[in-house]
């Protein structure tokens, strides 16, 4: 793939207890493409809280988990000199665009959208009526989403598959406000389907989820950390068996997590046999805190000193305004015939 003059566009929903699947699926994969755009693309990354209200109405909470995966992206990385970091909140440019788009969204299209479909099938699956406890917000998800991204002419959306669609409907929204005015009033997106971002598994060998309780938390204590390490589910094979790594649940968490030369020694003494899961748990948790502890730090520090993230963030959503505000007033030139 070539980036160079590219825009890259990942957005990302405050969620809850940041675990060592979320930095290795989510957060490590993002920050690399930072590094991957050239002088004249634009790597863009923000916080979509206004996508998260459609779930979350508790304001302290809300307002808790936007400053604790705004603090995780810089600690884990993410350079705001190189990368535009903002609130989607404070971008008043995407609710004009938001508006736009609707008038060129099929209803049918959110009728069909993953996120809306499966809150319905939850509620059959309950016996409640279809649309029991959901509002506009989550119905008309992907409009928002579709504004995020063609607010800023972008090229790539680096998406895992369940976002695929949303990506999809926002190609095809421009696409249909490209063939009506006959012109290329907006960028086509293309989604960038991060499947490499491997599934990590969790400590009881589900995917590692906050819903299943299994994590490894990213910025617990080391105690925490070692607390989860040890409790990772093994079998009672003898220590001199020889093994197939890939049984091994230690083995698939290393991999995800640890230096390759550790995966390397790991699973030289699995398939030897001789090396028991009590040293295995012990080089994978030095690992981790290998690969966790100074982004800890600066989690904290972060955390500790909000006003600076806030300055970052204030600064990113005025550079991110300015690009899309020539996109809209594109938009509306197009649609209001104002040139
Ligand atoms: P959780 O499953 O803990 O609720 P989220 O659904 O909030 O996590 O996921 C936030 C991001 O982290 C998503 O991009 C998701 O793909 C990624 N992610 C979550 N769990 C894992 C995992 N076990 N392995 C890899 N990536 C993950
Ligand atoms: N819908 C995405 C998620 O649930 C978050 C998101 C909002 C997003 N707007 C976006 C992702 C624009 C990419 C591009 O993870």
């Amino acid at each position: 793939m070539n980036y160079e003059n590219k825009t890259i566009l990942t957005g990302v929903k405050p969620t809850g207890t940041l675990h060592i699947g979320n930095y290795v699926g989510a957060i490590k994969p993002a920050i690399e493409f930072g590094h991957k755009v050239n002088q004249n693309g634009k790597h863009i990354m923000f916080v979509a809280d206004y996508h998260a209200i459609n779930a979350i109405k508790d304001a302290p909470l809300l307002s808790r988990l936007t400053k604790e995966i705004a603090c995780a992206y810089l600690a884990c990385g993410l350079n705001p000199e190189k990368s535009l970091f903002y609130k989607q909140s404070d971008v008043p440019e995407l609710f004009e665009m938001t508006t736009i788009l609707m008038a060129y969204t099929p209803k049918g299209f959110m009728n069909k959208a993953h996120a809306y479909k499966a809150a319905v099938d939850k509620n059959i699956a309950r016996g409640e009526p279809t649309d029991a406890g959901i509002n506009m917000g989550l119905y008309t998800y992907p409009v928002l989403m579709a504004s995020d991204i063609l607010s800023y002419d972008t090229d790539f959306v680096p998406v895992g598959k369940d976002q695929v669609q949303h990506v999809e409907i926002a190609a095809d929204i421009a696409g249909a406000i490209n063939a009506h005015y006959e012109k290329e009033v907006l960028k086509i997106p293309a989604s960038y389907l991060t499947e490499s971002a491997q599934v990590l598994p969790g400590i009881d060998g589900q995917k590692m989820s906050k819903s299943y309780h299994n994590v490894i938390p990213l910025f617990g204590s080391d105690n925490e950390i070692k607390k989860a390490v040890m409790s990772i589910k093994t079998d009672c094979q003898d220590i001199n068996d020889k093994k197939n790594p890939d049984d091994i649940l230690l083995y698939h968490i290393a991999r995800g997590i640890a230096p390759e030369s550790v995966v390397a020694e790991i699973k030289e003494g699995l398939e030897k046999g001789g090396m028991g899961y009590g040293s295995i748990k012990k080089m994978l948790l030095q690992a981790i805190l290998d690969e966790v502890s100074e982004k800890r730090e600066k989690y904290f520090y972060y955390m500790d000193h909000f006003d600076e993230v806030n300055d970052m963030l204030q600064s990113g959503a005025q550079k991110a305004r300015q690009i899309a505000r020539p996109v809209l007033e594109r938009v509306k030139d197009a649609i209001f015939n104002r040139k």
